[in-house]
């Protein structure tokens, strides 16, 4: 896969985020008011839907479930709870539209919620 026109810019109002889907590949498309994102559409902490749980302020987006934040205009992790970063594809606006370049999906590894140690299993 290669450059892929995802929508027409003015179809995602400014500060807010839209999820699209691009030969089944889902991806988040935010407009910062400064520019466009791409990413992929659940939260790298705990896998929580970003078009449900992701809000815009100023340049910062923000996932509502347990305040994790990363800066849309530098891309980097921002604010106090952020522990791991958001994955981006690079995106260019053309023509009206936005195209993004996606290779193959992007899945974040998420942690076990379980957290009782295996051998503390076997050996009890
Ligand atoms: S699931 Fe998004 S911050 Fe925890």
């Amino acid at each position: 896969m290669s450059w892929r026109r995802i929508c027409a810019a003015d179809s995602v109002a400014e500060r807010t985020l839209k999820k699209f889907e691009v030969d089944g590949i889902p991806v988040i498309i935010a407009n910062y008011g400064e520019g466009f994102r791409a990413f992929p559409p659940v939260c790298p902490h705990m896998e929580e839907p970003l078009e449900e749980s992701g809000f815009i302020e100023g340049k910062v987006l923000t996932c509502s479930k347990h305040l994790w934040q990363w800066d849309l205009g530098t891309t980097e992790m921002t604010g106090s709870e952020t522990e791991k970063p958001m994955h981006f594809y690079e995106v260019k606006e053309e023509n009206g539209d936005i195209h993004a370049f996606i290779e193959s999906e992007h899945e974040y590894e998420f942690d076990e919620e379980d957290e009782m140690d295996d051998d503390d299993f076997f050996n009890s």
